[in-house]
């Protein structure tokens, strides 16, 4: 990890320094862990959650799990701008059900907190017939934080992420690993992906604030990502 330069600087505070008002948790797939990701982030930074756009209602929407994980206060979550119910490509849930995402619909909320922000899916999921999440990301102007597993697979999908990201020039903050420890993968995804690894969520037992939290403390992310955020822009 490229940790070393930043475990010995001053916590800050999370009130806002700089016009990067928070970042955007996407992952290189679907089921990916940007939920999770996104609540130990909104915990740890005392964040305010927006999920702008939920496809799969049907099997309920992340704002609501997070929310109950963390006992989260209605000041600190955004009301999504589209949900749909159909568990499939935001382009297509809208469609089924007779609507249009509007990007113009998406603009940043105001706020004094850091916000994250949670993709629906990966990159290159379409918004509509002509938008790509990406698209979207780039208008949006926040740091990206690749969220990407551990396991067999993630070599080629992290890439290609990262290499869509700076085709367009998006600043990325770094990775951040969900699963299993892996003997090789991460050393190679620093190496060939030229990026910093930040974090790493072990497979939780239960997924709760308490587990949270204890990751949150142990991996001194507070100081890795208050840096990321505050102090260098
Ligand atoms: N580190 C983890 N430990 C235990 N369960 C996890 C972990 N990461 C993800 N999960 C589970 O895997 C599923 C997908 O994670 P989720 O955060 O919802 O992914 P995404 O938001 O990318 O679709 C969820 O059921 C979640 O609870
Ligand atoms: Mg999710």
């Amino acid at each position: 990890m490229f940790k070393a330069d930043l475990v010995n600087s001053t916590p800050l505070s999370t009130k806002m320094k700089s016009r990067k008002q928070g970042l955007v948790v996407c992952g290189t797939g679907t089921d990916i862990g940007k939920t999770i990701i996104s609540a130990l982030l909104v915990q740890g930074l005392k964040a305010i959650y927006w999920k702008p756009i939920q496809s799969g209602l049907i099997e309920g929407s992340d704002r609501r799990r997070i929310c109950k994980m963390l006992n989260l206060k209605e000041d600190r979550w955004i009301k999504e701008a589209y949900n749909f119910k159909a568990p499939v490509s935001p382009h297509w849930a809208a469609e089924k059900e007779n609507k249009l995402i509007d990007p113009s619909q998406l603009k940043l909320p105001t706020v004094e907190q850091p916000l994250i922000i949670e993709t629906a899916g990966g990159l290159m999921v379409p918004l509509t017939r002509e938008w790509l999440q990406i698209d979207q990301i780039k208008c949006w102007d926040l740091p990206v934080l690749l969220v990407t597993r551990t396991e067999l697979g993630t070599l080629n999908h992290t890439l290609l992420s990262i290499e869509a990201l700076r085709a367009r020039s998006i600043s990325m903050l770094g990775l951040f690993l969900n699963g299993p420890e892996h003997p090789d993968n991460p050393k190679t995804l620093e190496k060939f992906g030229e990026i910093p690894i930040l974090g790493h969520l072990p497979p939780l037992q239960e997924l709760t604030s308490q587990a949270l939290n204890e990751q949150w403390q142990n991996q001194q992310l507070d100081i890795t990502f208050k840096r990321l955020l505050f102090e260098q822009n």
